[in-house]
């Protein structure tokens, strides 16, 4: 498999005052490349927390992940320099507007054409007359339209997204869902999606139930 996120017997919990929080015991999955896979389950089971364990934010309490790029293994460095990342919250820089939202990641790669390529996917997300608009000045959909964008501007090899439409309308989810799968399709990116929504889910080519016993493929 050229690129691949491998969890192998993989458990995490969280120590607190009160006690133990067991999140998944001995769980195991492949994310591979050019693919798209989403996650749902019930809040609280875990979702958001195995994301960051496969994004590779987190180290797993146990267990081995393994990221492969190109059939090299790389390390977490590496991997989030190829990966973007969608938030329910956006996650968008206020004081930034939306081209220097999107310019952003080209500018820390040093990359001098960040506004050139910034402007091009601005076009590609219908907002190019919105381009000096800070985020308080556009709605929730334009938003998550501009941090999807700046996610994808690196031509990343993974795409990890947390509840991307949990904060939108059933139409404008609609609207959004399909920039990330299109976007996803033309720059090869797998999407790893975690969500609530049933027809989110459904868009991707495969699906996993996480719930108190374990991770289920449902699709
Ligand atoms: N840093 C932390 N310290 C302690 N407990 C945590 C921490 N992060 C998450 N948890 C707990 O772990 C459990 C799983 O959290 P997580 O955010 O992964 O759930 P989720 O499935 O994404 O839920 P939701 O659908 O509501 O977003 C929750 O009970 C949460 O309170
Ligand atoms: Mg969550």
């Amino acid at each position: 498999m050229k690129n691949q996120i491998a969890l192998n017997n993989v458990s995490h919990y969280f120590e607190t005052p009160h006690g133990r929080i067991s999140l998944f015991d001995d769980l195991s999955l492949n994310i591979s490349g050019q693919s798209s896979l989403a996650i749902t389950g019930p809040s609280g089971v875990g979702k958001s927390s195995l994301l960051s364990l496969a994004a590779g934010l987190e180290p797993p309490r146990d267990g081995e992940i393994s990221f492969t790029c190109e059939g090299q293994q790389i390390s977490i460095v590496e991997l989030r320099q190829k990966s973007g990342f969608i938030f329910q919250q956006f996650h968008l820089l206020e004081e930034l507007d939306a081209l220097g939202n999107i310019a952003l990641p080209l500018r820390l790669k040093g990359n001098r054409k960040a506004n050139e390529i910034a402007r091009n996917w601005l076009d590609k997300i219908g907002l190019s007359d919105r381009a000096n608009h800070k985020p308080n000045q556009l709605s929730g959909g334009e938003q998550q339209r501009v941090a999807i964008a700046r996610a994808f501007v690196t031509d990343p090899v993974f795409i990890f997204a947390d509840e991307p439409t949990g904060n939108l309308d059933a139409q404008t989810s609609t609207g959004v869902s399909d920039l990330m799968f299109d976007f996803a399709k033309q720059t090869g990116s797998a999407l790893v999606i975690v969500t609530h929504s049933e027809e989110l889910a459904q868009r991707a080519e495969k699906c996993f139930a996480l719930s108190d016993t374990g991770l289920e493929q449902i699709k």
